[in-house]
């Protein structure tokens, strides 16, 4: 899953993980569970996430080929991940070498207006991760998780100030790794304006 912050990369990959064989890695979901434990990965992490930059490659690669030795028999849904022409790379390399490849890199293509309003309107439940939005998602009771009763908070990065940040350097870092996607001939690009539910079955039937 790929696109800016905010584009519904999370929110798509649950769906999909719902109905697919997947490990999910999610390196921004692994480096806050490290941020929140205090691990070492995580005090060194935060920050860079706190000003809304990326962690460096040095401590990202070695979560990503931790985790793609953990299960040869599932597929993989790398979520924020790549980001850099560096990490693709070594997903390649590593990939490679595990006689698997990528089938389709989904980019979500979302302007300005449309993830300020996702992101400044999210929260997220500090329990179990299950993410909501104020207006498009809202939880059954106000401030609660449906699925586990846990407390809905705001990310710390989703203030406007960091979220601008986030997109310059989506901008300026990431957005060339979808060229290196392009030349592969495996990108699925979809209009990230939609709805949710009209954006699964896009990209269900790009995988099926
Ligand atoms: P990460 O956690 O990956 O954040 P991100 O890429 O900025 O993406 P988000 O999680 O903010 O958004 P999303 O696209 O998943 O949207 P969501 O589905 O939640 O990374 C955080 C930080 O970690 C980075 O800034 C960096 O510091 C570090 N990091 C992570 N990976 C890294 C890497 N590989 N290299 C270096 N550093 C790394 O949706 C957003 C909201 O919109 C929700 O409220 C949702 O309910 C709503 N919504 C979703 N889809 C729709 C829709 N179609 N219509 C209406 N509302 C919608």
């Amino acid at each position: 899953m790929f696109g800016p912050p905010g584009a519904g990369k999370g929110t798509q990959a649950a769906r999909l993980l719902d109905e697919f064989n997947l490990l999910h890695i999610a390196t921004g979901d692994i480096l806050r569970e490290a941020v929140q434990q205090s691990r070492p990965l995580g005090l060194k992490a935060r920050e860079f996430m706190d000003r809304g930059e990326l962690v460096p490659d040095d401590l990202i690669i070695p979560i990503v080929e931790e985790k793609l030795g953990l299960n040869r028999d599932k597929g993989f849904l790398f979520d924020g991940f790549p980001r850099t022409i560096p990490q693709a790379r070594m997903l390649e390399e590593t990939l490679g070498r595990l006689e698997l490849e990528i089938n389709r890199v989904v980019f979500l293509d979302t302007d300005q207006e449309v993830i300020l309003k996702r992101l400044s309107g999210r929260r997220v439940c500090e329990q179990c991760g299950e993410t909501y939005h104020v207006t498009n998602i809202p939880s059954k009771r106000a401030g609660m998780c449906d699925r586990c009763n846990g407390k809905l908070v705001q990310r710390d990065d989703d203030k406007e100030e960091t979220i601008l940040k986030r997109l310059g350097v989506y901008r300026e870092q990431t957005e060339g790794v979808l060229g290196y996607y392009r030349d592969k001939g495996v990108l699925l690009n979809v209009d990230g304006s939609l709805s949710i539910e009209e954006t699964y079955p896009i990209i269900r039937a790009s995988l099926k």
